[in-house]
């Protein structure tokens, strides 16, 4: 049977899932994002050009690859028409879901301004309303992009959205568009999107059966699963494995290998716990080595080693068969790297994630560092340490490493 492979992140997010997607996309014929929407974003380079994408799938640079956007993205039509814009030709080559629900500007003030008003206990979202476009969809009183297709009712319904929660706009002091203003809206979302949207569910099927190379693309992390991540502090979809059957309308039996993408350390933009966070010197190493700034905000990383205990949850969680560990270059040049084996609180000793991650003490081991590993592309050629460091990775992680990432080029890859 023809299953899709499926790729996701193992951390908190930013773990270099575009450059193994963009990689991996150009031997697959169908990729497909599925859960999160433009708050996701990467940045790749193709023949010196650069490319940012946020919602359209990275198969988008593989001319042969047809790229879906699930019903499980949310989507803000502004950000999609203006990304589409990079590219030529688009048609029959992105296909987005008509059940997948937007997110307008209202959203985005939303959550602008409740996390101001929530001060320090604020979430650190990324602004762009994700969290309350989700929120309307599971209030039942969200808009999908199928409406766009009668623009008068979907103005009506986001007119009743707008009555309904008259008291919210007026105490957050957002000023909501008028009825004029949305149509237009509408008018030119449809003129731009109509001929794209489509059953999406159907179409990977017949995809399935016609035995194509499917390709799944996740955005975020494991801990930062609405579910299973760190709560409150986390996104608000499912970022794990599962949410590719949902986001897609697949069964997880259509699901075939799942590869999960992990840093050679950790970080992590936001609030919420991070138990090996660095606060020193050498997280600021990391961060200037790794340039860890979000491509979507432009904020600073928080940095710090690798969690042992966190990518083995986030590993079970998916069924990752194997780890991408990225940026392995990095740590280039640290004449000792940490890798956080269990966790202490309160006497207690953790050798698994435990459900509260406050106050937790990471507990370290401490191995040898190495000079150089920047731009290596075969396993032998890699020194002792780095050889070790990976090793312990993947005792400690109980996962196999399957492929390694040196620097920032496609070609700087081992592949095992
Ligand atoms: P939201 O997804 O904008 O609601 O933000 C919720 C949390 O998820 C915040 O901590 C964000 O920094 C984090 N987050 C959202 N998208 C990404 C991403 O693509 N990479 C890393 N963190 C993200």
């Amino acid at each position: 049977m023809n299953r899709a492979d499926l790729i996701v992140g193992a951390q908190w997010g930013d773990e270099g899932k575009g450059k193994i997607v963009d990689m991996m996309a150009q031997s697959y014929d169908v990729v497909c994002r599925y859960q999160g929407g433009h708050n996701a974003g990467h940045t790749i380079v193709v023949d010196g050009r650069k490319y940012a994408l946020h919602l359209i799938p990275s198969g988008v640079l593989n001319p042969k690859a047809v790229n879906i956007i699930g019903n499980g993205v949310v989507v803000a039509p502004n950000a999609l028409i203006e990304e589409m814009k990079q590219f030529k030709n688009m048609e029959k080559r992105l296909f987005i879901s008509d059940k997948a629900h937007m997110v307008l500007d209202f959203h985005s003030a939303i959550d602008l301004a409740k996390e101001k008003l929530r001060g320090k206990n604020a979430i650190g979202t990324t602004g762009m309303g994700i969290g309350p476009a989700y929120a309307s969809k599971i209030e039942r009183v969200g808009f999908r992009l199928g409406e766009i297709r009668n623009i008068p009712k979907l103005v009506d319904s986001v007119m009743e959205y707008f009555r309904v929660n008259r008291v919210i706009f007026k105490a957050l002091d957002i000023k909501h568009a008028s009825k004029e203003e949305l149509t237009a809206e509408f008018e030119e979302y449809a003129k731009e999107l109509l001929p794209f949207l489509t059953n999406t569910t159907a179409l990977l099927w017949k995809y399935i059966d016609e035995g194509k190379n499917i390709l799944l693309e996740g955005a975020q992390g494991a801990l930062l699963d609405i579910d299973h991540g760190t709560y409150p502090f986390v996104t608000s979809s499912n970022t794990v494995a599962a949410g590719a059957c949902t986001g897609l309308g697949l069964s997880p039996k259509d699901i075939g290998k799942v590869t999960g993408i992990v840093k050679a350390y950790c970080t992590r933009v936001g609030n919420g716990p991070f138990p090996t966070e660095d606060f020193g010197e050498e997280g600021k190493l990391l961060r200037a080595n790794g340039y860890e700034f979000g491509t979507t905000t432009g904020r600073p990383r928080r940095c710090g080693w690798f969690d042992a205990l966190a990518c083995q949850y986030a590993a079970r969680i998916n069924g990752c068969d194997e780890l991408a560990l990225m940026k392995l270059d990095v740590l280039d040049g640290f004449k000792k790297i940490k890798i956080c084996i269990a966790y202490e609180k309160d006497g207690k000793r953790y050798t698994t994630l435990p459900e509260n991650l406050d106050d937790i003490k990471p507990i370290y081991e401490e191995l040898d560092g190495w000079e150089s590993v920047k731009g290596v592309r075969e396993f032998d050629k890699l020194p002792k340490n780095a050889k070790a460091y990976i090793k312990k990775i993947e005792e400690s992680a109980k996962t196999k490493v399957g492929i390694i990432s040196t620097g920032a080029e496609r070609m700087d890859t081992i592949i095992l």
